[in-house]
C-alpha cells in the first residue's frame, strides 16, 4: 500500500476578482473551493493512475470534516489523525492580474498526535511506500519527518520526501528512496545560488551524500533531472503548452515518479510519468487528469 502524509491540510479558497483593496469592501466575481494539501494531491493523481493509497496526517474541526469527505467521495482511502481542537486551514486565494495568497497557520499539534499518526505507521511493511510531502504545523519542530522516517525505516518501506530545509536534511540519515526538491527548494535548503545545470549536480550530489538515494529537482517548464541511486544523470523536458496552474505540478509528479517505478523499476519511464503527471497538472484547472496525463506521456514518449 502507498501512504501519503499531510501534516497540515488546507481547503482553498480561491477568489477570482478586479483590483482587490485593502482597507475597503471588496466584491468577488467568482469564487471555488478546493480541498489539498501535498500529501492529499499525491494521492489524488495516484488515484487518476488508477493506483489506491492511503492518505493520513492530520485533519481537525469542520474544515477537515469536510476534507476528508472530500477524499471518501473520490474513492480515496483515509486514515487521518483527528485533532481535538482546531480546525484544519483554509488558505485565501486572490486572483487577479496579480496572485495574492493567505496561507493561514492551522491546528497546532502535540506530542501525543504524533505519537498518534506514527502508530498508524507501526504495520508499514517491506513492500509499502510511505510519502511525506509538505510544510508542517506551525508548532511542529524541524525533526517531525525525521521522527517519522525513524520508526518506519527498520521496516524497508519505499520512502519519499517532498520538503525543504532543515526538515528535509534531517531525513537524510534515514536514506529516504527519492527525494524531490524544486529548484528554489534546493538553493535554500543549502542557503546558495544555483544557476547552471552543474550546480543543480553539485547539491543534488551533496543529498545523496547525506544520504537520499534518488534525487529528483524539478524546474516547472524547464523540465527536471534525476540523480538516481544508480549514478545516472537523466535530464527530461518538459512539454510546451499553456501553464493554467502550476500548484500541485510537483505533487503530481511525485505520484507519477512512484507510479512509473513501482511498475517498471526503470527510472528513465518513471521520469517520463512524473514529468507526465507534472505537465498535465500545469495544463489544467486543477490536479492532471487521466486523459492528459496520458495524452503528455504520449508526446513525451514520441521525443
Ligand atoms: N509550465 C509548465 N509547463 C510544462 N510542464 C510543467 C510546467 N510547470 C511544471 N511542469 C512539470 O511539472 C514538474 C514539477 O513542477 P515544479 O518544478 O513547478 O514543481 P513544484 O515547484 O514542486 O510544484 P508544487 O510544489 O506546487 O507541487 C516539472 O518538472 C515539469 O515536468
Ligand atoms: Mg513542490
Amino acid at each position: 500500500m502507498i501512504y501519503t502524509v499531510t501534516l497540515n491540510p488546507a481547503i482553498d479558497f480561491v477568489i477570482n476578482m478586479d483590483n482587490p483593496l485593502l482597507g475597503t469592501i471588496n466584491r468577488s466575481e467568482s469564487e471555488a473551493l478546493y480541498c489539498g494539501g501535498k500529501g492529499i494531491n499525491v494521492s489524488t493523481v495516484l488515484k487518476e493512475l488508477g493506483i489506491e493509497s492511503v492518505a493520513t496526517g492530520f485533519l481537525a474541526g469542520f474544515t477537515g470534516k469536510e476534507i476528508e469527505d472530500t477524499l471518501k467521495a473520490k474513492d480515496i482511502q483515509t486514515d487521518f489523525v483527528h485533532l481535538e481542537s482546531g480546525f484544519s486551514r483554509i488558505n485565501v486565494k486572490i486572483r487577479s492580474d496579480e496572485e495574492t495568497d493567505i496561507n493561514t497557520k492551522g491546528p497546532n499539534i502535540s506530542d501525543y498526535d504524533i505519537h498518534l499518526l506514527i502508530k498508524k505507521l507501526d504495520e508499514i511493511k517491506g513492500d509499502d511506500v510511505l510519502v511525506l510531502s509538505g510544510s508542517a504545523p506551525q508548532n511542529a519542530d524541524d525533526t517531525i519527518y525525521a521522527k517519522i522516517l525513524s520508526k518506519v525505516a527498520k521496516s524497508g518501506a519505499m520512502t519519499v520526501v517532498d520538503t525543504t530545509k532543515k526538515k528535509l536534511l534531517n531525513t537524510l540519515e534515514y536514506k529516504p528512496f527519492l527525494v524531490k526538491p524544486n529548484i528554489n527548494e534546493l538553493m535554500e535548503t543549502f542557503n546558495a545560488k544555483i544557476n547552471t545545470l552543474h550546480d543543480v549536480e553539485k547539491y543534488a550530489i551533496k543529498l545523496q551524500n547525506l544520504g537520499a538515494k534518488n534525487v529528483l529537482v524539478s524546474m516547472g517548464d524547464k523540465g527536471s533531472v534525476l540523480f538516481s541511486e544508480d549514478k545516472q544523470v537523466i535530464i527530461q523536458s518538459a512539454p510546451n503548452g499553456e501553464a493554467i496552474n502550476t500548484v500541485g505540478a510537483g505533487d503530481s509528479m511525485v505520484a507519477g515518479f512512484i507510479a512509473g517505478y513501482l511498475k517498471s523499476k526503470d527510472y528513465k519511464y518513471a521520469l517520463k510519468l512524473a514529468t507526465a503527471c507534472g505537465s498535465a497538472t500545469a495544463f489544467s484547472e486543477g490536479l492532471g487528469k487521466q486523459n492528459e496525463i496520458h495524452r503528455m506521456l504520449d508526446l513525451i514518449e514520441s521525443k
